[in-house]
């Protein structure tokens, strides 16, 4: 594997998620597989648990990791190609990306979109130059405009806890009192897309997702409806994809926030959402406290899902 943005760059779905579960039997099962390898997590955004889960995976496979924080200690990084670069950006994207690439076997990308320039987004400027000029497989670690290590995880997960052979799932979005990527709810979108379950998502108008990533799934513009019936209740706040409000918050209905009343509408359902969380504008207290809260598990598995892509990416090394 030479990068990791998308479900389908993990192949067959299900052999993933059993290639997970052997892990996690045995997380250091393969620990010398990354021996005299070294795995650079760059982050441009803030990061607890993909910093610490991408580690704490590189260990499991006897791997080093370096981690360097852009915007603590870095040199300010400038990022248009013809710029004079008479301003306070002191280094090149141009140069710094391949002076990366020199230090290390494989590189993870935390880049968040920026909500300035959609087009810069949606092509995912940052990751693509990494992976164009590092010279070294490249996963995204929440990148623009996806969020695939988390997908895997969430997958994982609901494999886990799933009580039939095809969950309703419905991914729910939340109120948020400030302007989030649209990157989680993506991935996971794509992820549900090529898993075997009834797919729902459940959103106010203006809110809907990139059809490249929502494809063909069932969008409910009722959320009691959409709940009724759920085996897995995914929350997650984004703000709009659409042109005339990209990037912007023009909702924050905290009817839409899932407390116990929705709770009773599904089936059980399990609560997921992949942290951090906003209690009681996206979820309630009571609910993110219940027994059916999943929260912890599913962060949990988000080494899990990095070992598998790590894996992967040394096996392709050699
Ligand atoms: N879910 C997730 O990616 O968490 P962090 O932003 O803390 O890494």
């Amino acid at each position: 594997m030479r990068t990791y943005t998308c479900a389908k760059d993990l192949g067959d779905l299900k052999a993933a998620v059993n290639e997970a579960f052997e892990i996690k039997k045995n997380r250091f099962a393969h620990k010398t597989l990354g021996e005299n390898k070294t795995a650079l997590l760059v982050f441009f955004n803030s990061s607890l648990r993909t910093r610490l889960s991408s580690q704490k995976a590189a260990m499991n496979l006897g791997m080093n990791s370096i981690v360097l924080d852009i915007n603590h200690g870095a040199w300010k990084l400038e990022t248009e190609r013809g710029v004079v670069m008479d301003g306070d950006k002191t280094e090149h994207i141009l140069e710094a990306i391949p002076v990366m690439g020199c230090y290390c076997d494989i590189i993870g990308v935390r880049s968040f979109a920026q909500f300035e320039n959609k087009e810069d987004d949606y092509t995912e400027k940052i990751l693509n130059q990494f992976i164009k000029y590092s010279g070294r497989p490249v996963f995204s670690m929440e990148s623009a405009i996806v969020h695939p290590l988390q997908a895997f995880a969430d997958l994982i997960t609901i494999e886990e806890y799933k009580t039939k052979a095809r969950p309703k799932v419905v991914m729910t979005w939340a109120p948020h009192p400030k302007a989030l990527p649209q990157a989680v709810p993506n991935s996971f979108a794509d992820f549900m897309n090529e898993a075997d379950v009834e797919f729902v998502i459940t959103h106010p108008e203006g809110y809907e997702l990139d059809t490249q990533f929502t494809r063909g799934a069932k969008i409910e513009h009722n959320q009691d409806k959409a709940l009724e019936g759920a085996d897995f209740v995914y929350a997650k706040n984004w703000a709009p994809f659409r042109d005339d409000i990209y990037g912007r918050v023009v909702n924050t209905d905290r009817s839409w926030t899932v407390d116990s009343r929705k709770m009773s509408l599904t089936d059980n359902a399990y609560f997921m959402h992949c942290l951090p969380v906003r209690r009681n504008m996206i979820v309630s207290d009571e609910v993110i406290e219940s027994e059916r809260s999943i929260v912890i598990p599913e962060a949990a598995n988000r080494e899990i899902s990095c070992q598998v892509v790590l894996k992967r990416m040394l096996e392709s090394l050699s």
